[in-house]
């Protein structure tokens, strides 16, 4: 494992942030700047994701400098995945000694930053913290509560994720409810991603969907992935369609020859500003993607949540997302109704949501005021 510094060192308090996945990656971009500017930031890139279009784009089109400590761990079964970022997170801290270490989010790098930094007794921040799902079958449910339980310094995204955390035992005082940095992703990208996707797909503004799918429990269970295909194949009869394909969506359904219909459009995993620019731009989306239902709002676009719960149920009730589940029946009649009635479109999008954004300018704060 090979340590690659971008800048030299001039500053004394170590802080290094530990990530792995697209999300991760996304979410952080607005953040990692102003570590980098602010302490010795380092930045652990676990390998989770590593094709280029899941991995690197994002670096390269968010103008991140490369990780400081790629790890190169690659897919495995869940145990071994998470047992050897820990041996090699563990290494890396071991010799950094940071004076905090940063996890964000709920994925299998999140668990391993966060069981090797806290075994180590080193601070440790979870952004996103407190989200639940309820759900105990999702592997994201049990990082997620495993992280919130090991963190120093818990960030929530909202009330409800605050209101998980303190219903959970743990302590008012490690709780900061600062925000979301998905929007603060958006609000910085936006501006690029005009205009980006609509022409070269052959697309109209307002007259595609989007859609991705790639949860473990809507994609391992080929009755609930045919339940999916099964209205995407109907919808596609009313609609154009943009599925943009996961790696595990992908490779599932090349292993049971699962077809979808023709007209929909299945294209790559895109880079964020395309992706954003396509989510800004369709009639409404449909997903079970947790970052995309943040965005979706942020682009004042519905998104139709392809599961039976969701950890931003606070979006759900101020009725700007809608939780479809996954049988083909509702899925199907949720995405007619927002195709065939303009008014029922019109009052979602007319609904006023204050998002809060700025969650990352509040959390450098935290942490400049926490370290200094
Ligand atoms: C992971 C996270 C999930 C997050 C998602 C973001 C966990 C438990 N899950 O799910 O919370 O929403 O990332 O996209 O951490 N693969 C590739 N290329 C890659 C990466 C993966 O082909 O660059 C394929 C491999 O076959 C792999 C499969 O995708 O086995 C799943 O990847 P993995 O990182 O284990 O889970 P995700 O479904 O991506
Ligand atoms: N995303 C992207 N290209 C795509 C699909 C998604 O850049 O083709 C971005 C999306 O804008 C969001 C993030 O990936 O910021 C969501 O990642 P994903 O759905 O894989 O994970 P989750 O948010 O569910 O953990």
């Amino acid at each position: 494992m090979k340590a690659m510094r971008a800048t030299k060192a001039v500053k004394t308090i170590k802080v290094i942030t530990i990530l792995g996945t697209r999300p991760e990656i996304i979410k952080l971009s607005p953040l990692l700047p102003l570590l980098d500017a602010e302490f010795d930031h380092s930045t652990i890139h676990t390998g989770q994701h590593y094709d280029y279009n899941l991995d690197q784009v994002f670096f390269k089109e968010l103008n991140l400098r490369a990780p400081n400590y790629p790890l190169e761990v690659g897919s495995h079964p869940q145990g071994k995945q998470t047992a050897l970022m820990l041996e090699r997170i563990e290494q890396v801290l071991l010799d950094e000694k940071p004076d905090l270490a940063i996890v964000l989010g709920d994925t299998n790098t999140t668990l391993a930053g966060s069981l090797a930094a806290a075994k180590l007794h080193l601070p440790l921040m979870h952004i996103e913290s407190g989200c639940r799902s309820f759900n105990r079958r999702m592997p994201e449910e049990i990082n997620r509560i495993i992280a919130d339980h090991l963190a120093t310094y818990l960030i929530a995204p909202d009330e409800k994720a605050a209101a998980n955390l303190s219903r959970e035992g743990l302590p008012v005082e490690k709780i900061f409810m600062l925000g979301s940095t998905a929007f603060d992703a958006v609000a910085r990208n936006k501006q690029w991603a005009s205009g980006k996707a609509v022409a070269p797909l052959g697309l109209e503004k307002g007259e595609y969907v989007l859609v991705t799918i790639h949860r473990t429990e809507n994609t391992e269970n080929l009755e609930i992935l045919g339940e999916t295909f099964s209205a995407l194949n109907k919808l596609s009869g009313k609609t154009k369609l943009v599925f943009s394909l996961h790696p595990r969506t992908k490779k599932i359904m090349e292993k049971h020859n699962l077809k979808l219909n023709k007209n929909i459009t299945v294209i790559e995993p895109q880079p964020y500003l395309t992706f954003l620019a396509l989510l800004q731009d369709c009639r409404f989306c449909m997903s079970d993607s947790g970052g995309i239902q943040e965005e979706a709002l942020a682009c004042n676009v519905p998104c139709l949540i392809l599961r039976n719960e969701t950890e931003w149920m606070r979006i759900v009730d101020a009725g700007k997302n809608i939780l479809v589940g996954t049988a083909a029946a509702g899925i199907t009649s949720s995405a007619t109704q927002l195709l065939e009635n303009k008014d029922y479109l019109e009052k979602i999008k007319n609904i006023q949501y204050d998002y809060d954004g700025g969650a990352t300018k509040r959390i450098y704060h935290l942490i400049k005021g926490i370290l200094a």
